[in-house]
């Protein structure tokens, strides 16, 4: 049996990674500026991760929610102090996809409405709905197309206050990346969010602040949307939240109340998968992660600023990204093959930093160093 080739790749099969860094299967290091897709939180196979995790599986690793699993009172209790939303309800899933599907079906069940507001370049997974909510018809299936999800421009208060007097009563929810990540890394305004906040607020819709990607630290607060200093109704978490186990999440705001049966999952919070939040949780805490995002992700954005060959250097925290001019359409690719540097890309021209929080200001010198020499080698060709 062949797999079924849904992605192009590189060609490097990495069997081992610490920290920051990946070894292929020569032995040959990788520096790690893209985090396995911005999912490597607190760094590779970090040694309290680890041991979380094996001594969890020593004991049980799996058992349904027809049970008590204490480890998830203990993770919503965590995630409650650090992200500062301590009222909220913590519903437990596998993927973002699954988080923003969940949280959108939560929204319409509890205002018995039907239309989604999404918005250009967004993503939001794969799934029925969220992939409908996806601004790409190239992901959405004719089964999933739907009139119940409204595109509208990114950070365009006036088109987003004109769909509200028209269409306000039929809205359910309004979904929106804090920093959209496939869409290039391009930053919600704090107006914007605010503006969300108030139209919802004033036609009774659920804000959904989708935070799979920019949430869990790496724009050096909790949640990017934390920011705009306004609350969403409903954050959706995944990427980060495991270091790679795959675990996720919604929390819901107090007034929408569970009802037995409206969601539910057979693996969704299972005790392995809150061992390794739970690790994660506490790294980000004792190693003051958030702050490090801030500092380093500075440095990194100061310095690409003054690379005067990239433009638009954008992002908060460790969500980086720069636009590469035609001229320099390689650099991407030597990173990777000359420069043995990791980095991520959105179409057609970005190049994207989500590295570990955990980042050292020497790894992201060398980076500096490589992209400077890279440019200038393309440069002079
Ligand atoms: C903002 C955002 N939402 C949702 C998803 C989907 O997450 P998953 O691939 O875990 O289903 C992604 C994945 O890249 C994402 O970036």
């Amino acid at each position: 049996m062949n797999l079924f080739d849904v992605y192009p790749i590189n060609d490097i099969t990495i069997v081992k990674a610490k920290g920051s860094y990946v070894w292929d299967d020569k032995g040959e290091q990788y520096l790690d500026l893209y985090g396995g897709h911005a999912v490597v939180s607190i760094g590779h196979t970090h040694p309290h991760w680890v041991k979380r995790i094996e001594e969890q599986l020593e004991k049980i690793a799996f058992y349904s929610n027809s049970i008590r699993i204490p480890l998830q009172q203990q993770l919503a209790e965590k995630l409650g102090t650090i992200s500062g939303k301590e009222t909220y309800q913590l519903f437990l899933c596998n993927s973002g996809a699954e988080a923003n599907e969940n949280a959108l079906k939560l929204a319409s069940f509890y205002n018995g409405r039907k239309k989604i507001i999404a918005f250009s370049k967004a993503f939001h997974g794969r799934t029925s709905l969220a992939v409908s909510a996806t601004d790409n018809k190239n992901y959405i299936a004719p089964v999933n197309e739907t009139e119940n999800v409204i595109f509208l421009p990114f950070n365009d208060e006036d088109a987003l206050d004109a769909c509200f007097k028209k269409k306000g009563k039929e809205i359910s929810s309004v979904i929106i990346e804090g920093i959209q990540g496939v869409g290039g890394i391009n930053v919600a305004e704090d107006s914007f969010l605010k503006k969300v906040r108030a139209l919802c607020d004033e036609y009774g819709a659920v804000y959904i602040a989708d935070s799979v990607q920019c949430g869990y630290g790496r724009s050096g607060k909790f949640f990017s949307h934390d920011f705009a200093g306004v609350n969403a109704d409903i954050y959706t978490m995944a990427k980060g939240m495991g270091n790679g186990f795959p675990v996720a999440g919604i929390i819901v705001a107090p007034h929408i109340k569970p009802k037995h049966f409206q969601l539910g999952t057979t693996f969704g919070g299972n005790h392995l998968a809150c061992a390794a939040a739970l690790a994660v949780l506490e790294v980000i805490e004792d190693e003051k992660l958030m702050g490090n995002a801030v500092m380093i992700g500075k440095y990194l954005r100061d310095e690409l600023q003054s690379i005067p060959e990239l433009q638009n250097v954008r992002g908060r925290g460790l969500m980086i990204g720069f636009d590469v001019p035609d001229e320099l359409k390689e650099l991407k690719k030597n990173l990777l093959w000359k420069q043995k540097i990791f980095t991520g890309e959105a179409k057609p021209n970005v190049i994207r930093l989500l590295p570990s929080l955990a980042l050292k200001k020497k790894d992201a010198e060398q980076f500096i160093e490589a992209v400077k020499e890279e440019i200038s080698l393309l440069s002079d060709k």
